[in-house]
């Protein structure tokens, strides 16, 4: 399978291990009869230099700012195609043809709402509770009402159940936003495409008119677009982790949404709008870069820097010409919270310690801004960037299926506890 191998030698045993040379990005070390062959582990913390499975869904290359989904570059697709093409090109494996493009919008329109007596879980909720919350909870509650799609070996099923989390996601995703506002849920409305039907769901009342903007219609579709896949990040590891056991796609998605809500990862969009309210005027900008400078304070500037791209996140180049787009049309340059916005990036961008460590707007940065310029809360960022993961996951997930090497995942440890020792009774201690 390999011509490369590399020879480790340990102690006086050397072991011999295959190296595979993928498509594109660095070789990889296989090392999975390391621990039969040389009673040892490997250690790596965070996952820094660990190829966890095969995948043929995305690549990037974050030195270069690359971005690929199924080898078409993200800016081409952002700017020529649209979300629902690249649910279809990252779940099928190429761009759909003219009937094959329709064809698969009937399918996820006709799958937007949501079983009648899921109404009744959101109303369990605390008036109050944070829409992530809500969403973790009734998407994993969606196994109990989509039993017929819980077959993880049936084709047909895993199949029903892509579509009917595509589809559902922002009816789940709206209605948990209407429910923490204390608004009625609206339902969908089939006629309209998946961004201005999200939109729609998410601001309409029944008792006014609203039309979708499709400037502001355009720009949800390319934040949709901007966050489908990412290749092996911390919510899709987590997928596949849960996903490893059995378990079904329900659950599995709401296992990445649980991930997702981290602000280290998709709650980074909130996090990095709540540091501009903190910082409040461009007067205190200064403080706040200091702050995330000194090495002494744990401080960090939200939206900035990324575990994989050190150049620049091709994302965010998109985002930020959106963002641009989104601030003219609604006239908001007198948003003290943009102005802050737009002076923090940049100030930060001019400074050397941000250059030195490559650290630089990502995606959540801008996202954040256009969202905030809608009238979106903070709070529904991460859910909006969940519905678009969506379709990620589970193309990662029905990959994963599918691979004949599947093994439940079960990571070793560097033990450093206590070694064995008796029980103590409870007077003697
Ligand atoms: N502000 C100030 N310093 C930073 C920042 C930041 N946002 N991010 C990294 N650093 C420094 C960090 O202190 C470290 O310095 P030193 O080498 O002196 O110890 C150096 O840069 C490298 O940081 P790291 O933590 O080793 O880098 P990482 O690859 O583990 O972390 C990250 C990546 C995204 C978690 C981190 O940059 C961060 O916390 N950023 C803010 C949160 C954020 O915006 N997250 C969204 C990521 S994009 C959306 C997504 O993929 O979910």
């Amino acid at each position: 399978m390999s011509n490369k191998s590399a020879k480790l030698t340990i102690g006086d045993k050397e072991i011999e291990l295959p190296i595979y040379t993928p498509t594109a990005g660095p070789d990889v070390l296989d090392i999975t009869k390391l621990y039969a062959q040389g009673d040892v582990f490997t250690y790596d913390p965070g996952f820094t230099s660990t190829a966890a499975c095969d995948s043929t869904i995305t690549f990037i290359d974050g030195d270069k700012g690359e971005l690929l989904h199924r080898g078409y570059p993200i800016d081409q697709l952002a700017e020529k195609s649209h979300f629902l093409e690249v649910c279809y090109l990252l779940l099928y494996g190429e761009l759909p043809s003219a009937t094959e493009l329709e064809d698969f919008e009937t399918r996820v329109t006709n799958h937007t709402m949501v079983h009648e007596q899921m109404h009744n879980f959101f109303r369990g909720f605390r008036r109050d509770a944070h829409p992530m919350a809500t969403l973790v909870g009734v998407v994993g509650a969606m196994s109990a009402f989509y039993h017929d799609s819980t077959d993880i070996n049936d084709e047909w099923q895993r199949e029903v159940a892509a579509i009917r989390l595509i589809a559902k996601l922002p009816t789940i995703a709206a209605m948990a936003f209407k429910y923490s506002i204390g608004q009625p849920f609206v339902y969908p409305r089939n006629d309209l495409d998946y961004a201005s039907n999200f939109l729609h769901m998410c601001f309409s009342v029944p008792a006014e008119n609203y039309e979708v903007n499709p400037i502001l219609a355009r720009a949800m579709d390319r934040i949709f677009t901007l966050h489908a896949d990412h290749e092996q990040n911390a919510s899709t590891s987590t997928v596949r982790l849960a996903s490893s056991s059995g378990a079904n796609p329900f659950a599995c998605i709401a296992a990445g949404i649980a991930c997702l809500w981290g602000p280290a990862h998709g709650g980074a969009n909130q996090a990095c709008l709540e540091m501009l309210k903190e910082i409040g005027t461009v007067d205190r900008i200064p403080e706040f870069i200091a702050r995330a400078k000194d090495k002494n304070d744990s401080y960090r500037l939200m939206g900035f820097g990324h575990r994989v791209y050190k150049n620049f996140d091709p994302r965010a180049t998109v985002m930020k010409q959106s963002a641009d787009e989104v601030l003219e049309l609604l006239g908001v340059e007198d948003n003290p919270l943009l102005q802050v916005a737009m002076e923090l990036e940049k100030q930060a961008l001019a400074d050397p310690y941000f250059a030195e460590k490559k650290l630089f707007p990502n995606v959540d940065f801008y996202s954040g801004i256009i969202l905030e310029a809608m009238g979106f809360p903070t709070s529904m960022f991460t859910p909006i960037f969940a519905l678009a993961r969506t379709v990620g996951w589970i193309s990662q997930w029905k990959e994963q299926i599918s691979d004949p090497k599947l093994k439940i995942g079960r990571p070793r440890q560097l033990y450093k506890g206590e070694t064995a020792r008796d029980y103590v009774d409870i007077e003697k201690r």
